[in-house]
């Protein structure tokens, strides 16, 4: 069932120094145009925050990986990782950086703590630089 949604304001009460800080913050975004919209994205922002900390919630997160590909059998490793979970990954972006360094983009789909033990295995395999898991949801009923 959708509840049906309408505007609603509501007074919020602030110390004068941080809302100089929060306007001059909704000024350098340049994104939302005012105080109201700035907020609307911050509270979406938190409520798909804290919706991505369970772990049996489904979302969609990118995994972006540098390594050297001359390091022992690294790239067949990556590679056997993510067959392992096809299922969960959706695509995957390779750029060869330089003669020797590659850059990985991973996007993938699953239960939060499916996806993150994808990430871990990933960016834990020896002769991956560095890295990092990004995960969001679709964020529906966040209007
Ligand atoms: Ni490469």
């Amino acid at each position: 069932m959708t509840k049906e949604s309408y505007l609603v304001r509501f007074g919020v009460a602030m110390d004068s120094s941080l809302l100089e800080r929060f306007d001059a913050f909704v000024a350098e975004r340049g994104t939302a145009t005012n105080r109201s919209e700035a907020v609307r994205d911050l509270v979406r922002q938190a409520l798909i925050d804290s919706e991505v900390v369970e772990d049996d919630n489904e979302v969609v997160g990118t995994i972006t990986m540098v390594f050297n590909h001359h390091t022992s059998d690294l790239g067949d490793k990556l590679d056997a990782v993510q067959h392992n979970h096809f299922n969960e990954i959706i695509s995957t972006m390779h750029v060869h950086l330089d003669a020797h360094n590659c850059l990985e983009v991973i996007v993938l789909k699953g239960k939060k703590s499916v996806v993150s033990s994808i990430a871990d295995v990933l960016l834990g395999t020896k002769g991956v630089k560095h890295g990092k898991l990004v995960v969001t949801t679709t964020g529906e009923n966040l209007n």
